[in-house]
């Protein structure tokens, strides 16, 4: 589908909606304007009515899966809906460029669109860096143990067809930097690739990834990150957390349509990691006749096939939403509930956070339990009470992760911890 079809057709429908700047979703950004004249509280509600999640419940779980907000849903249908009017295989180059700028605008200052390919999730982008990887038998990977389902699965795979074997560490709660020794604690000979969570599922810790990544340099590994947690959810700059590989989901935190995510590869690995999965997108050139395959010179090598083109057009409108707000807004604000949450966890009788002991590496995800209280019990009374939170039982940790984002108020505390009191 061609841009000047859409503007024709769906936007002028929809009056504001394209992926350029000047014509981009004004709506919302007029009404922040208006409601952030009137103060901090109308800003924050005309936010939260850009939701269209169950009034009656309070969404804790941003860090399961987000939700699209109003001009993301709109944007989404529009584009869905212009594809369907005239399908066309390929996509517009000069738009999904776009997005991929606005994208590695939010992984901050130094990233560069063209080290970014558009995958589905970060689950693929696991695959992709673990397989993608010339590992052998024998080769190790140090991870940690609080480590999503997606990367330990990876994990198993490969060890299960390839014999890579993986080292795992429990995270140091207490000491930022005490991660890095227990990692530099594993590396042997045999070590090739550092692979964990930048923002952990668990307990919401963020790890010190420079220094991670200096160790692994120091060390001559590859350094992979799962930013499934981080993108968007916590201040970074991509390029300097010194991963040579990162990947993300962009339906949890950037609120984009489900599906969305991104495979970051730092230029210089670009030859060394392989792309397993090829076709119509990925090459510069193929000649049968030659028995030549010339990769894009970019990371978009790792892109294949008919695209849902709609989706990722959709994650340009909620970049554009987040940036209205303005990113270390979103940020601060999710932080500051967490944050507020987290303080407040110390009045409830038995309850213990779980969540790093140093500010630095907290985020807006805490997890908690309550002694004596068996965390299903706990989860079952906060549904009772109509709060969606999720448990966290990976590796036996059974206890109760909260999300705080720009979908919850200062009441949405509030209520978490008087259910917590009365239950207690
Ligand atoms: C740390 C981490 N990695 C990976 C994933 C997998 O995300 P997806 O299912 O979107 O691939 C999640 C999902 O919660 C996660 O928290």
């Amino acid at each position: 589908m061609r841009r000047a079809e859409f503007v024709r057709g769906a936007a002028a429908a929809l009056g504001t909606l394209t992926l350029s700047g000047t014509l981009k979703a004004q709506p919302f950004r007029r009404l922040l304007v208006r409601a952030e004249q009137e103060g901090e509280e109308a800003l924050w509600r005309v936010i939260r009515e850009q939701f269209v999640l169950n009034p009656d419940s309070t969404y804790l779980n941003f860090g399961g899966l987000g939700a699209m907000p109003l001009p993301v849903i709109r944007s989404y249908e529009e584009w869905s809906r212009a594809e369907e009017r005239s399908p066309g295989a390929g996509y517009d180059e000069k738009n999904w460029n776009e997005v991929k700028v606005k994208t590695a605008r939010i992984l901050g200052k130094s990233c560069r669109a063209e080290d970014l390919a558009f995958i589905s999730t970060a689950t693929e982008g696991i695959n992709m860096i673990l397989n993608g990887l010339p590992l052998k038998k024998g080769d190790e990977v140090i991870t940690s143990s609080h480590e999503h389902i997606s990367l330990k699965a990876a994990l198993l795979n490969l060890r299960k067809r390839s014999g890579v074997v993986y080292r795992t560490f429990d995270p140091d709660l207490k000491s930022g930097p005490g991660n890095v020794d227990r990692i530099a604690a594993l590396v042997n000979s045999r070590t090739r690739l550092i692979f964990l969570s930048h923002l952990t599922c668990t307990y919401g810790q963020v790890f010190p990834v420079k220094d991670i990544a200096a160790l692994a340099r120091a060390k001559g590994l590859w350094f992979a990150l799962d930013g499934a947690q981080a993108a968007a959810s916590i201040p970074f700059d991509l390029e300097e957390t010194g991963a040579d590989f990162y990947t993300a989901s962009c339906h949890k935190w950037m609120m984009a349509p489900k599906r969305t995510g991104f495979l970051y590869v730092r230029k210089d690995m670009l030859d060394i990691l392989q792309p397993l999965t090829v076709g119509a997108g990925s090459a510069e050139r193929t000649d049968m006749a030659a028995g030549e395959i010339v990769p894009k010179p970019n990371a978009g090598r790792f892109e294949y096939g008919t695209q849902n083109e709609a989706l990722f057009f959709a994650l340009g409108t909620a970049v554009d939403f987040i940036e209205d707000i303005g990113l270390d807004r979103v940020q601060a604000y999710g932080r500051g509930l967490a944050e507020a949450f987290y303080a407040g966890l110390r009045d409830i009788p038995g309850a213990e956070s779980v969540s790093p002991e140093e500010a630095a590496y907290r985020s807006p995800m805490i997890s908690f339990r309550i002694s004596g209280r068996d965390y299903q019990d706990v989860i079952r009374r906060m549904g009772e009470a109509r709060i969606r939170v999720r448990p966290v039982n990976e590796n036996g940790l059974n206890c109760i992760r909260v999300s705080f984002y720009i979908n919850n108020a200062v009441s949405d505390v509030e209520k978490i911890l008087n259910v917590l009191k009365k239950s207690a």
